[in-house]
């Protein structure tokens, strides 16, 4: 099987890193890839987002099977590009990716299929949105529909700070066409984790759940990023509560996704609020969460590489994943200045004597190679993922590692884990 990753962050690297172990591979590229993923992989200098140049690629070097990490390229159509092309591609068609591109179409698939979710309305005019906001009162969540990398949601804890959200979205136009419509939604409480699915189209089989730290700062504080950590399985969500989840909310919208003749294939990522009346759905995503996927990925026992062809080719029903009895525990390396603008080329060493502690793996995210000399390109660089017997062992091999890593210029989250491990 020849294979080709799209993408360049620590997700890809995880990926890279399971697809490698199969026995059916026999090549694997990247596409741009990063200085980890070239260690398995071959990189090639394309970037996720050039489809054109994707499908070329994948034409003229007989690929078998294409697996898009991010989510750009989906909502771009790739999976649709290759599909043209007679190339299988993991993930959904633009269409199902919708997903994840638009917050209204979420919500529409969840009231047609009943999806528990937070009550919710949507806007194009501000005035409406804030005499909604005024007559629901706070706490309130403002959503801009569009993709926002993250920085679409406000969680109100006033009226005055969702009415000033509705501004910035709507008036001021901070994110662009994303921020023309907004959704808003009744607040929801909970213990948040994020439960992934394998699909075919019409079969879903679990592919674990995560819980990650979103805050840059320890104690759940300070601004969103993109993920400083995560950690698998996450012990608030019960085997019963998984398999709720899977029944009244993963189902369900796989089922009505194909009604509507939009099957989604690939991975499907359902961000969850364990409320007291039980799972809600957050969000959906079309991809692995990063850094979810360097948390999952080492804990899974079956080989990656049939049960993604199985996805593609509508087989999933008689598939069977096995896993590692194992927990995982992620800490992100980033770079000073992160979510900001982080600092460039910052160097990183040591990397040989993290990978010796037993039980750790370090995927590369933001890296790149400066006269030799291993330096960051951006602001997460590095996944150092520890696992072991349980969550204590996993968190003490991911942060053994990580103390062994020598980059002054790069910080971390020391509490990684701290709602499951109790400090
Ligand atoms: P989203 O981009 O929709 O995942 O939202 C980002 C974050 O905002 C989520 O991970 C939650 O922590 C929070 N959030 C989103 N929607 C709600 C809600 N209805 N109630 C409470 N928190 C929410
Ligand atoms: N870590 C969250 C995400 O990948 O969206």
């Amino acid at each position: 099987m020849r294979v080709l990753v799209v993408g360049g962050g620590g997700r890809e690297h995880a990926l890279c890193w399971a697809l490698a172990a199969s026995p059916l591979l026999t090549k694997l590229w990247c596409a741009p890839g990063n200085p980890g993923t070239a260690r398995v992989a071959e990189n090639v200098p394309i970037g996720a987002l050039d489809v054109a140049a994707l499908v070329a690629f994948a034409r003229d070097n007989a690929v078998d099977l294409v697996v898009p990490g991010p989510e750009a390229p989906l909502v771009a159509g790739i999976a649709d590009a290759m599909g043209l092309a007679g190339i299988r591609c993991c993930g959904p068609s633009a269409a199902a990716a919708r997903l994840e591109g638009s917050k209204t179409f979420t919500k529409e698939i969840c009231d047609a299929a009943g999806i528990p979710t937070a009550l919710w309305e949507r806007f194009d005019n501000a005035e409406a949105a804030r005499e909604f906001v005024r007559r629901r009162g706070a706490p309130i969540v403002v959503k801009a529909d569009g993709l926002a990398a993250g920085k679409g949601v406000v969680v109100a804890a006033t009226v005055a700070e969702a009415e000033a959200a509705i501004a910035e979205f709507m008036e001021q136009g901070t994110l662009g066409e994303a921020g023309a419509s907004v959704v808003i939604e009744e607040c929801l409480f909970g213990e948040e984790v994020s439960l992934f699915a394998l699909c075919d189209g019409t079969t879903a089989l679990p592919l674990g759940a995560a819980q990650d730290h979103k805050r840059v700062g320890e104690g759940d504080t300070g601004p969103n990023t993109g993920g400083m950590g995560a950690y698998s399985p996450p012990p608030a969500l019960t085997p019963a509560l998984e398999a709720e989840a899977m029944a009244r909310i993963v189902r369900p919208a796989l089922a009505e996704l194909a009604r509507q003749g939009t099957p989604f294939r690939g991975i499907l990522f359902a961000g969850l609020m364990l409320t007291a009346d039980g799972p809600k759905l957050i969000e959906f995503n079309v991809r692995f969460g990063d850094p979810e996927a360097e948390c999952l990925l080492p804990r899974l026992q079956s080989d990656l590489l049939p049960a993604l062809l199985a996805a593609c080719d509508g087989e999933l029903a008689d598939f069977d994943l096995r896993w590692r009895p194992v927990a995982s525990l992620c800490v992100i390396l980033a770079a000073r200045g992160y979510p900001g603008t982080p600092i460039r080329h910052a160097p990183i060493g040591q990397l040989a004597a993290a990978e010796a502690v037993p039980g750790a793996l370090v995927f590369q995210a933001g890296t790149d190679r400066l006269d030799g000399q291993l330096v960051s390109s951006g602001g997460r660089v590095l996944a150092v993922t520890g696992t072991g017997a349980d969550l204590h062992a996993a968190h003490a091999a991911a942060y053994r590692a990580v103390a062994a890593i020598a980059a002054p210029d790069l910080f971390h989250r020391r509490d990684i884990g701290w709602r499951a491990l109790g400090r």
